[in-house]
């Protein structure tokens, strides 16, 4: 696939088919993430993959522990007042557009995030706890480059704090030490085609609004 083919093919899917992904697929793209830049090629990134019985347990934890869990990410979400007027305005036109869309089906979006969007396959991105912004950077371009590669060998994907909302019980699930925090999931597989939901695309700003080349 043409690289701008896979960078526009990529899009966040919100309810995956069942089938699954193979592990030729995963290894695959684990080796193109791998080339990713890092601080000083620090490459502090760790990824640890579920799928199978191990993902089911933790899709059977997230459906139950619902809103009620006193866990809390170890990453702490974004909250609106601090990212300016630009991510807020972009914020609220992404929720109200999401929400028309979804109005025939209001409650599809939440039901596909309780059942983690049906992944057949959720890499899961960790930094060290003790961790700089920049090795943030790095994770989160790791995470990009791991979902290109995966749509240019015709996987789906979704970015999703959803899945690291119940830190505790991922560290016993995947046997994860303390000296790192779960910072993001990934979500693998194949898109349900007449699924509402993933005919759903964000917009972008214009090019004017955010950049400034100086001659
Ligand atoms: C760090 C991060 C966290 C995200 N968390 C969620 C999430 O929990 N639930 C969700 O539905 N989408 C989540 N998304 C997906 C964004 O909503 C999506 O990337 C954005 O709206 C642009 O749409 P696109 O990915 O289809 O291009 C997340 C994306 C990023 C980068």
């Amino acid at each position: 696939m043409e690289f701008l083919d896979a960078v526009k093919k990529r899009h966040s899917v919100r309810d995956f088919s069942e089938r699954e992904v193979s592990r030729e697929d995963l290894l695959a793209i684990v080796d193109a993430a791998k080339l990713t830049p890092s601080w000083a090629n620090s490459q502090t990134w760790k990824l640890v993959i579920a799928s199978g019985q191990t993902l089911e347990k933790i899709r059977r934890h997230h459906e139950s522990a619902g809103q009620e869990s006193q866990d809390t990410p170890e990453v702490p979400p974004l909250h609106r007042d601090t990212m300016g007027p630009v991510g807020m305005k972009n914020v609220s036109g992404w929720m109200s557009g999401i929400n028309d869309f979804m109005s025939k089906d209001p409650q599809a979006m939440a039901k596909d995030a309780a059942s983690l969007y049906n992944a057949p396959a959720v890499a899961y991105l960790l930094m060290p706890r003790a961790s700089a912004l920049y090795s943030a950077y790095d994770l989160g371009a790791f995470g990009q480059t791991l979902m290109l590669a995966a749509a240019d060998r015709g996987l789906d994907s979704i970015p999703a704090m959803e899945y690291v909302l119940h830190p505790k019980f991922l560290h016993e699930a995947l046997d994860v030490g303390d000296d790192y925090v779960f910072a993001l999931g990934i979500g693998l597989g194949y898109e349900k085609e007449d699924a509402m939901i993933n005919q759903f695309r964000a917009s972008r700003m214009d090019n004017d609004e955010f950049l400034t080349i100086k001659d």
